[in-house]
């Protein structure tokens, strides 16, 4: 039989990111062949997200284009990920065209899943659990970036935040053992990736089930030992995301401050910024708590950037409970700030709350919050401007081609002017020009 070319397209957070790239090696391993190109894939699998409900229905709108752009020769359809978890076998009924229905543990297995429709199974679903993480490796070409590499740590949530979809579509905290972390980083840093980015759920949340790996490392947290850890190895940047309030010790701070390598970006998403919506989010911070984080965080030596999330209009918020949050937000002076609009989700506790907040006082509680933390983040921005700032180059600007970009290693994106041959290092920009979300500047 020929070989069949799978197509992967991934919607959500680093997490799909990365299982994607499980998948594609999985995939490639099993004698199956990659694709770019969507119009003549035999497989097209979509690595799903059902945080918000447009997510979800971007997933939906993409089946139906599918099915109707090419009647001659219908592709293979699978849906993966978190609206797979979710919805199961109910996808199937909703549409025909899906043939596979995968959810976030089965990623190792897809490629049998596959040959199992292939033999002329229909309404293949596995909504089973992860096997180990370890086992094969990931090659370079199929990582997300040539530079930047994802590491998970960390796998689901125990918090159960009222709104949140993920405790669900992930399932229980599951942490990947330290030994084995440290190894994929060496490997990655030998393989001449200059960043990798720990990523999980809530990643200082991290608690693996033995210390090996982590002996002789000092520190409180399991978290903060493990971060030591990588540190060590000597790899130039190490960032984490996403870090969970009600975990975040100073020990953390403390490890970023003896090893430079750990890179001065925290993103703490505060959610709101008055206690009783907090609480009804079951947030486990208060608004003081997350204040101190922001003091330790602030008075650290490192100049540590802070970004944070935001939703708007939750289930019974008043406009004077939303503006405790445009107070939060001044005084903590965010770097970057990703907000969104409250969206019910079926089957979490909030869901039983009325959806109360119209549409238009949503849009317009984003819109005011969003045009506070553009008048701070501007003021932060300007600060850079005479600066020279380290960039790790990552490849071409959106933009233009005669334009480079990347990142800074407290995450701002940087673009300049330089020569492509520089690409995969870390350069030193000096920056000329502060725009919204993004400094511009020349190479030194
Ligand atoms: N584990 C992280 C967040 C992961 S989800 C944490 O607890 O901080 C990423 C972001 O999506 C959240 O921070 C939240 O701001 C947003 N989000 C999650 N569920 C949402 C919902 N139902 N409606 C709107 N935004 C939501
Ligand atoms: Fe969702 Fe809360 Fe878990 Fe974050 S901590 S993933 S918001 S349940
Ligand atoms: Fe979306 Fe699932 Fe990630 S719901 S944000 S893809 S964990």
């Amino acid at each position: 039989m020929s070989k069949l070319s799978v197509h992967i397209e991934t919607f959500g957070c680093q997490m799909n990111v990365s299982d994607s790239e499980r998948v594609a090696a999985k995939l490639l391993d099993s004698g199956f062949e990659l694709t770019d190109a969507a119009d003549s894939a035999d497989v097209i699998l979509l690595n799903t997200c059902s945080i918000r409900e447009k997510a979800e229905q971007k997933v939906f709108q993409r089946v139906g284009q599918i099915k109707h752009q090419r009647a001659e020769r219908q592709p293979l359809v699978g849906v993966m990920g978190c609206v797979a978890q979710l919805e199961g076998e109910a996808i199937f009924n909703s549409s025909t065209t899906v043939q596979l229905v995968a959810g976030t543990g089965a990623t190792e297995r897809i490629p049998s899943l596959l040959e199992r429709v292939r033999g002329g199974e229909t309404r293949v679903l596995d909504l089973g659990e992860r096997e180990e993480w370890a086992g094969f490796e990931i090659p370079t070409a199929l990582r997300h970036s040539r530079h930047v590499a994802f590491v998970p740590i960390i796998e689901g949530c125990n918090k159960f935040c009222t709104y949140c979809i993920v405790p669900y579509s992930r399932g229980r905290e599951r942490s990947r053992q330290a030994f084995e972390i440290v190894e994929e980083v060496q490997k990655l840093w030998a393989a001449g990736f200059q960043e990798i980015q720990l990523i999980g759920q809530n990643v200082n949340s991290y608690r693996p089930k033995s210390e090996k790996g982590l002996e002789g490392f000092s520190g409180a947290t399991p978290f903060s030992r493990l971060l030591r850890a990588v540190a060590s190895e000597g790899i130039p940047r190490i960032k984490f995301t996403t870090s969970f309030p009600r975990d975040f010790h100073a020990d953390i701070v403390e490890a970023m401050e003896e090893h430079e390598n750990l890179c001065n970006w925290v993103h703490l998403p505060v959610q709101s910024g008055n206690n009783r919506v907090l609480r009804a989010m079951r947030r486990g911070h208060k608004v003081e708590d997350y204040l101190e984080k922001v003091e330790t965080i602030k008075n650290s030596r490192r100049a540590i950037s802070l970004t944070s999330d935001v939703i708007v209009g939750f289930p019974g918020e008043s406009k004077e409970e939303f503006e405790d949050t445009l107070r939060l937000t001044e005084k903590s002076e965010f770097h970057g700030l990703y907000i969104f609009k409250y969206s019910k989700r079926r089957g979490t506790p909030a869901a039983k709350l009325d959806d109360d907040v119209s549409p238009d006082e949503k849009a317009r509680r984003f819109l005011a919050l969003e045009s506070l933390q553009m008048s701070i983040q501007s003021k932060i921005y300007m600060e850079y401007v005479g600066r020279k700032v380290e960039v790790l180059a990552e490849g071409f600007s959106a933009r233009s081609q005669s334009d480079l970009t990347g990142h800074t290693t407290c995450q701002k994106v940087v673009n300049f002017r330089a020569d492509k041959e520089v690409i995969g290092k870390v350069v030193k920009v000096h920056v000329t020009e502060a725009k919204a979300h993004s400094l511009f500047g020349q190479l030194v």
